[in-house]
């Protein structure tokens, strides 16, 4: 707060708080604080490309943000091209536009393209949310350079070409679409403490961490945010091979690893679903969060505290 006081130099106008100088009785010009609040609905035109979007936890996010008035750009895979269709209809008989948009984020010029396209379609990105991801259960001494490779190429360099394509977007479209723009991404609790047999993957989210923090600093300047979520067990397709193949190595049966998992480490008694992840994600995604980057959030019920 002294801070403030300094002097002129430190009066300005951002979104949602309104500083003007005024001379207090005793002589000394001192900033008045002249609080606004920042309103969701204020752009109801906002844009949104999410990535891995045909199902679980991304899928979760395109509803909720569909919801929220967003017209979202829907990736994933080739293979998994009828989630896509599924969740693009859905967005539209919620009165949204929506776009299918197939391709694998590891590769830079397919995230460019995607970004591109979005644009071209729905018009400025105001909102990316890279969330695709894999997982593999493996100990770190059978890994191969193959399985490391992969897991990086999807997980960190799938985040970091969505990062860097949408910034440059976001740059390229100054203050013409958002009075501030959004970058998310999927990290999970294994980027603050490593699962066992989850090596290579934990370290995968760990730099996600670190790029979302380097990008925040980086792009702060330009009015775009950076954030991730970090979600803890939450019942996906994901958690379903992580189950099986833990329980292939331990000798535990189908539901055993994620109810034993559940029972002994979530506070709040239950296992996470997808709209749980999807309720942070639309306040990262909303003017509400306007005073947050950098942040790696979890949500995971009360498995792992910052
Ligand atoms: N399920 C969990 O418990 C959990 C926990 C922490 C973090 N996460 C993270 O949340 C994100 C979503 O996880 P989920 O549980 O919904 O998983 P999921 O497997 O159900 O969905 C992931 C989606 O990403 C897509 N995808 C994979 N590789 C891709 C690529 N190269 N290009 C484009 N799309 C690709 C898949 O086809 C799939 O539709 C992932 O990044 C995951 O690591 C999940």
């Amino acid at each position: 707060m002294a801070s403030l006081c300094r002097g002129p130099r430190l009066l300005r106008t951002v979104a949602g708080l309104h500083l003007s100088p005024s001379t207090a009785s005793i002589g000394v010009q001192v900033p008045i604080w002249r609080r606004s609040y920042a309103n969701t609905s204020a752009n109801p035109d906002r844009t949104c490309i999410i990535t891995g979007a045909s199902r679980g936890i991304g899928k979760a996010i395109a509803l909720r943000l569909a919801n929220d008035g967003y017209n979202i750009c829907v990736n994933d895979i080739e293979a998994n091209k009828d989630g896509v269709d599924e969740v693009v209809s859905q967005i539209q008989s919620l009165g949204r536009k929506a776009m299918p948009y197939l391709c694998d984020v590891s590769s830079s010029s397919a995230v460019t393209s995607m970004v591109r396209s979005s644009v071209s379609s729905l018009g400025p990105l105001n909102t990316m949310i890279a969330n695709a991801g894999i997982a593999q259960v493996k100990p770190l001494l059978s890994l191969t350079d193959a399985d490391v490779q992969r897991m990086m190429d999807v997980n960190f360099f799938g985040v970091y070409n969505c990062y860097t394509a949408a910034a440059k977007q976001m740059i390229a479209q100054a203050a013409s679409a958002s009075p501030t723009y959004k970058i998310i991404g999927a990290a999970s609790i294994v980027a603050f403490r490593p699962f066992a047999l989850l090596g290579h993957y934990s370290a995968s989210k760990w730099a996600v961490r670190g790029l979302t923090q380097a990008m925040a600093m980086e792009v702060a300047g330009h009015g775009i945010r950076v954030n991730a979520y970090a979600p803890g067990i939450v019942g996906t397709a994901m958690w379903e091979l992580i189950d099986e193949k833990m329980g292939e190595i331990k000798g535990a049966k189908r539901g055993e690893t994620i109810r034993k998992y559940s029972d002994d480490l979530i506070a709040l008694g239950r296992t996470s679903v997808p709209e749980d992840v999807a309720k942070l994600v639309g306040f990262l995604a909303s003017e509400d969060s306007e005073y947050v980057t950098g942040q790696t959030m979890i949500v995971d019920g009360g498995i792992q505290f910052s």
